[in-house]
């Protein structure tokens, strides 16, 4: 999948105003376990700590840096950076503005703007794991200070949450793969509104095209009998492909916005697959990490009420390479 695709895909998400990336589990910011885990590493910054937040999305965990040192009336300096195009809004915050964050939108991990050796920490919610994997480390291990730490928390290959995402892109390529069924109903959407005829001809061939994608797309139900995702869009479509009989005013534009909501979901949904780790590849990390000039690198599952959640990953940078 290209690098723009997946860009535009998360700055649309973005854009729509959720906090975390994860917002049926998480729709107001992190809590429980993984607060705690956060707020832990958050615990031993001292007064005048530099702080990065790495693929940052909506500043989750930027935000949960930020409240825990204004918690404790010290002073840092707080970044977050993210490739897409994001614009975070303030969360609820605790009224306190000692520290504000400076978010850097289209800043890709593994070329920042930053200084040598200027951050204390860099942390990540599922960040690292997105991004060219060599270059984002050697990037780490040139902005981050002599003992300065990194601390990740990335996707597990068996966690519950990247489980989930496998039904959702077995159904991705009738939503995905060209012709796809929302091209066969825009073109009989675009055909009916010139011909205002359901016989004529055009329109005729038009419609059998999309009950051909709709006959496809049956036969996947039956495979995918509990795929909400596919019922709801399927349904959606059809409902659009009705409505064009009664009300002519039903526009392609309309039809190309909801494509584009469920193309960028699956375009995620992969981005996301394709980022989970097992063991064999964090401790590859591990090592790519050791090799970038860090020591005491720990990784291990990290578990949400008894259910495999992600990896935490820590690392320390070495003095002196
Ligand atoms: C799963 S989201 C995580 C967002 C946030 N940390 C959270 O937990 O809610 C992954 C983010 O990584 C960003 N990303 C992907 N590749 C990147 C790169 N090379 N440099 C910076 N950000 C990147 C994406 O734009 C996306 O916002």
């Amino acid at each position: 999948m290209k690098n723009k695709t997946k860009n535009s895909a998360w700055s649309s998400y973005w854009s729509e105003g959720c906090i975390t990336s994860l917002p049926n589990l998480f729709p107001e910011n992190y809590g429980g376990d993984i607060l705690r885990f956060w707020n832990e590493e958050f615990s031993e910054l001292k007064d005048r700590s530099r702080i990065l937040d790495i693929c940052t999305g909506n500043g989750a965990i930027a935000f949960i840096a930020r409240d825990n040192v204004n918690r404790r009336h010290i002073h840092c300096d707080i970044h977050a950076i993210d490739i897409a195009n994001i614009q975070p809004h303030e969360p609820d915050s605790d009224g306190s503005h000692i520290n504000e964050i400076k978010f850097h939108a289209g800043v890709a991990v593994e070329t920042t703007p930053f200084a040598d050796k200027y951050f204390d920490l860099v942390v990540g919610q599922f960040a690292l794991e997105y991004c060219n994997l060599e270059d984002g480390t050697k990037e780490l291990s040139r902005i981050v200070r002599e003992d300065g730490s990194v601390v990740l928390m990335m996707h597990h290959d068996e966690s519950r949450t990247v489980r989930s995402t496998h039904e959702l892109i077995s159904v991705a390529d009738i939503f995905l793969d060209d012709p796809t069924i929302f091209y066969r109903l825009r073109k009989y959407v675009e055909q009916y509104s010139r011909q205002k005829s359901i016989d004529a001809p055009k329109v005729v061939r038009m419609r059998q095209q999309l009950i051909a994608n709709f006959d496809k797309a049956n036969k996947l139900m039956r495979r995918f009998p509990n795929s909400r995702f596919l019922r709801v869009t399927l349904d959606n479509i059809k409902q659009f492909a009705e409505r064009v009989h009664l009300e002519p005013g039903v526009q392609s534009a309309d039809i190309r916005e909801f494509e584009n909501t469920v193309k960028h979901h699956l375009i995620r949904a992969k981005d996301q697959r394709d980022a989970a780790l097992n063991a064999e590849k964090i401790s590859e990390i591990g090592a790519l990490f050791t090799r970038n000039g860090f020591k005491s690198v720990v990784y291990e599952p990290f578990y949400l009420d008894k259910d495999l959640f992600a990896w935490t990953f820590k690392a320390r940078r070495s003095n002196g390479m």
